[in-house]
Parts: structure tokens; C-alpha cells; sequence
């Protein structure tokens, strides 16, 4: 290794700057404008409690992987990878074969596309090694940060339209006309996707301390403010506990297979999970801190802000008499609606209010997806971190605003739609819809699944709870028991056998529990598998 160059590399400032930034990551659309609407596309209750089962069992110990494996390595995912494994083992070999004879068989059925994509796999995995699970990570921020883009322009559009009192509307029909119109505007949607861009690129174009963790110390305080705001605000509507109900009873007879698939893709997208966004995050902390607290202090606030979010949101989407399954407008639609039916004068406040809570949580998340390429770039190739920035947000925001076309209009790339039929078969909704579930729903849990598997069985958890031991032996080796009789510091129970410490739980986690349920989820979305 390098001295120097680890020397050089920048660190978070304060106390809490990995903290916060990381929360920052963590906290944004996927919390106030995805998981309302998926919640409410799928049941409901029945799916939060799998998405809460989800990021216990499965988000948790990732989460703390991730982390370990940045501060271990204080390198990008992709070096990281490339620095903790042996090149190439029989287990890569054994994957890169499984995915060559994926690949003839999707020959077989003639999809194009996925045969060349597993062909792609097998020989990184063949080559790389294990840092074929580096390399995908670099790919998937392109994706996500494509359409995350577009919603992320959406949000900055209404948040002007808003302060223009542009959003003043009396009936349901006529917020859905607005946002077709707003969204459906080819011009408009892609001019706002780019401002966002711009802001995303111009925060992590400062770096670290001046750029990320300062954005994040300014703008997550204010975010935790507007949100508690508006919660309250929207308990206070009448017919607010239909709304409380529909969130939090289970009916199970609402969940479906690709519910359960969904619960666990969003688990992943909603903690920043599953392409090395935590693992660059990580690679800038100093080895004082503890990453176990870190960890759970993420986790929390993430769970905390969604279930908050879906509370402020859906006893609106009742009392307003709509139905909860509207989809990816939903929050454009009834947010708006709900200030102006309140018959209120300062509406257009509120409204402006929200959205600016969106911008703000959206910019967050945005900066973190394009620091792991930024980051790669860097370590990798020794660009310097502007034209980084320059030459990732270009490309990402060409992708973003295909994406941006294709919500209201397909048709208008015929080529694309083409290629997409040719190469998977078919595709299931226009070029928004095929990233935002490819990745959250595929890349995402897969890559999870990889870095679980890595963590556990080749690089292995004795190493990493090394590293975690730094800044967290306090934490980590306690007799379980203790820790939670509040006895931690008491000598005697800590001299008996300490078997059952946070340490060991989260080593069988990774090792066993973590992969197998990310594997019986996939099995049961594909229909392999029925949970009842
Ligand atoms: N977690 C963010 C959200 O909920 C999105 C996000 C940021 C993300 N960075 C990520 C998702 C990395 C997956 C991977 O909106």
C-alpha cells in the first residue's frame, strides 16, 4: 500500500461529519417520495412490516460491511475490492461459469441484451476476480443518478411553482392535469433535471470538507425541521386515521411475490445500499470512530424519516378522498392539494415548504451517488476531481434526460424502445420505469448480496471486526447480555463466556442469515419459492 496517498486522502472534519453525510446519502426521495407510493401501490401495512423485516435482517449487517470495508481500505469500491481479495479464486470462477451459462441460455431464448450483459459479468469475474463486485458497484450510481435526476428536477420545478403560488389547486383531476403537463413537458423537465445536475455536481465538486459534509451539516438539520413541521400539520387533518390505519395495520392478503421483491430492493435503495455509496463514505473516516454506532444511527434516522414521511403523506392522500395507489405523482399531486383544500392563505408557503424539504433531501442523496464514480475516477485513473465531476455528471445527465422523455412518451425515442425489445424480450413500462426497478430491485440486492458473501467467506468477518474493533471495543466485544442488563462495565458478568457479543451476532448474520434471506426473497419474487 501506498503511505502517502493514504496520507493525502481527504477526511471528514467533525465529530459527526460521516454521520450526517451519510444520513444525508440515506435520507432522500427514497424516503418522502418512493416509499408512500410504493407502500400504497402494494398494501399498505403488509409491506411496511417486510420492509422493516428487511432492513433489520439484511440492511443492518451491510450497512456495517460497507462501512468497514471503506475505512479497512480508504479506497474506492472498486480498489477496495481490488486491495482485500486474491484476484481471482475458484468461487469467482465458479460465478463467472454460472453467468457464461446464463448467458448461452438466454441465447437460447433469444434475449440479446441480457445474454451480452451475463457475458459481461462472467468475464470481470473471470479477469477481476472479486472485484467484479467493485466494478458493478461503480456501474449502478450511472443508473440511479440518471432518473434520479429527473425526479430530483421535478421537485426543484415545483418548489419554483409553489413559490409562484403556482400550485393552487381545487380538485384531484386538476393536480393530475398540472403534473402531466409539468412532467409531460419535454423542455421543462429536462431543463429542471439539468439545474439539479448542476447543484449535485457543484457540491461535490468543492470535495469533502467543503463540498459534502458541509452541504450536509446545513441542509440535514433543516430537512429534520421542515418534515417535523409538516407532520404535524397533516396529523391534524380530518380523517387523518385512515390514513395512520392504512400505514400501519398488515393485511397480508395485499402482498404480492414482487412486493416482497420490492420491500427488498427498496431496504437497499432507501439505506444507500449495494453499490459502494456507504463504502466511499467510509473510505474518508478517521479510525477514532465507532462504526457500530455509526451504523445503527443511520439506520434509525432512515426507518425514523420514512415512517415519518409516510404519516404526513398518506392521512392527506385520504382525508383528501384519493386512493393511494396513484404512483410515482402521487406526492406532487396530493401535497399541493392538501394545502390549498385546508383553506389556508399561506398555502403557498407550505407548499413551497415541502418541496423545498425534497430539493433538499434529493441533493443529499444525488451528491452521494456521484462521489463513488467521482471517487473511482480519482483514485483509479489520477484524474483530478473537477473533471471527475465534469465528465460523470455529463454522461449521467444525457441518460437522465432520456429517462425524463420516456415518463409520459416512449414513443419518442422508437430506436431505444427498439433496442430494448431486441435485447430483454420486452420491457415492462418506458426507459424510467426499466432503471428505477433494474436497479433498485436487481443491481442493488445483488450487489449486496456480494458484498455480504465477500465479507463473510473471503476477505472474512476476522478481519473485519478488526477493523471495527478501532473506535468501537467498547461496543463490540461485550457480552451481549451485559450490554443490554446495562452491566458493561460489570467485571463479573463480563468474565463469563462472552459467546453472544454484537461482534459474533453480526458475524453470523453476514455469513448466513443476511445472504440466505436476500436469496429467499429473489426465489420468492421469480415464483421458485411461496411464502404462504
Ligand atoms: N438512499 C437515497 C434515497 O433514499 C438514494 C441513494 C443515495 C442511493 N445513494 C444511494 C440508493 C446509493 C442506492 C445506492 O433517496
Amino acid at each position: 500500500m501506498n503511505k502517502n496517498k493514504v496520507l493525502e486522502r481527504e477526511h471528514w472534519g467533525g465529530h459527526i461529519g460521516f454521520i450526517l453525510a451519510a444520513t444525508g446519502s440515506a435520507v432522500g426521495l427514497g424516503n418522502i417520495w418512493k416509499f408512500p407510493y410504493i407502500a400504497g401501490m402494494n398494501g399498505g401495512g403488509a409491506f411496511v412490516l417486510i420492509y422493516l423485516l428487511c432492513i433489520a435482517i439484511i440492511g443492518l449487517p451491510i450497512i456495517i460491511c460497507e462501512i468497514t470495508i471503506g475505512r479497512r481500505t480508504q479506497k474506492n469500491p472498486y480498489s477496495a475490492f481490488r486491495e482485500l481479495a486474491p484476484s481471482a479464486t475458484n468461487g469467482t470462477r465458479a460465478v463467472g461459469l454460472l453467468f457464461l451459462l446464463m448467458s448461452l441460455g438466454m441465447l437460447c431464448f433469444s434475449k440479446f441484451g441480457l445474454a451480452a450483459i451475463f457475458l459481461l459479468v462472467s468475464l470481470a469475474a473471470f479477469y477481476t476476480g472479486w472485484a467484479f463486485i467493485g466494478l458493478m458497484c461503480v456501474f449502478t450510481p450511472f443508473i440511479i443518478l440518471s432518473y434520479y435526476g429527473v425526479v430530483g428536477g421535478w421537485t426543484c420545478g415545483y418548489f419554483l411553482k409553489g413559490l409562484m403560488g403556482g400550485l393552487n389547486f381545487e380538485t384531484a383531476e386538476e393536480a393530475g392535469e398540472v403534473f402531466q403537463a409539468f412532467a409531460g413537458s419535454a423542455w421543462t423537465a429536462v431543463s429542471f433535471q439539468l439545474i439539479f445536475m448542476l447543484l449535485t455536481g457543484a457540491i461535490v465538486w468543492f470535495g469533502i470538507r467543503n463540498g459534502i459534509e458541509l452541504a450536509s451539516k446545513i441542509l440535514l438539520p433543516l430537512l429534520f425541521l421542515l418534515l417535523l413541521t409538516l407532520v404535524m400539520r397533516s396529523l391534524t387533518l380530518p380523517g387523518a386515521e385512515e390514513g395512520v390505519r392504512f400505514l400501519l395495520s398488515p393485511d397480508f392478503s395485499q402482498l404480492t411475490p414482487e412486493g416482497v421483491l420490492i420491500a427488498l430492493g427498496h431496504a437497499f435503495f432507501s439505506l444507500s445500499l449495494g453499490m459502494g455509496a456507504l463504502i466511499t463514505y467510509g473510505s474518508y473516516m478517521d479510525r477514532t470512530r465507532n462504526i457500530f454506532t455509526a451504523g445503527f444511527s443511520i439506520v434509525f434516522l432512515d426507518t425514523l424519516i420514512s415512517l415519518i414521511a409516510g404519516l404526513a403523506i398518506f392521512p392527506a392522500v385520504f382525508a383528501m378522498g384519493m386512493g393511494p395507489d396513484v404512483g410515482p405523482g402521487l406526492i406532487f399531486q396530493i401535497m399541493p392539494l392538501t394545502f390549498t383544500m385546508m383553506g389556508e392563505s399561506l398555502a403557498w408557503i407550505w407548499v413551497s415548504m415541502f418541496f423545498l424539504l425534497l430539493v433538499i433531501a434529493a441533493l443529499t442523496s444525488a451528491i452521494s451517488m456521484l462521489e463513488v464514480i467521482v471517487a473511482f475516477l480519482i483514485d483509479e485513473f489520477k484524474w483530478n476531481r473537477k473533471t471527475a465531476v465534469v465528465v460523470t455528471l455529463a454522461i449521467a445527465a444525457f441518460a437522465g434526460a432520456m429517462c425524463s422523455i420516456s415518463v409520459f412518451d416512449w414513443h419518442a425515442f422508437p430506436w431505444l424502445e427498439r433496442i430494448f425489445v431486441f435485447a430483454f424480450g420486452g420491457t415492462k413500462g418506458n426507459l424510467f420505469d426499466v432503471f428505477d426497478s433494474f436497479s433498485s430491485n436487481y443491481l442493488l440486492p445483488l450487489g449486496g448480496l456480494g458484498i455480504a458473501l465477500f465479507v463473510g467467506w473471503i476477505w472474512g468477518t476476522r478481519y473485519a471486526v478488526e477493523e471495527i474493533r478501532k473506535g468501537g471495543q467498547q461496543y463490540i466485544d461485550v457480552n451481549f447480555f451485559s450490554l443490554l442488563a446495562g452491566l458493561k462495565d460489570d467485571p463479573i458478568s463480563q468474565s463469563r463466556a462472552h459467546t453472544l457479543t454484537l461482534g459474533t451476532c453480526w458475524g453470523i448474520f453476514i455469513r448466513f442469515i443476511t445472504p440466505i434471506a436476500i436469496i429467499i426473497a429473489f426465489l420468492h419474487s421469480i415464483g421458485w419459492l411461496s411464502l404462504g
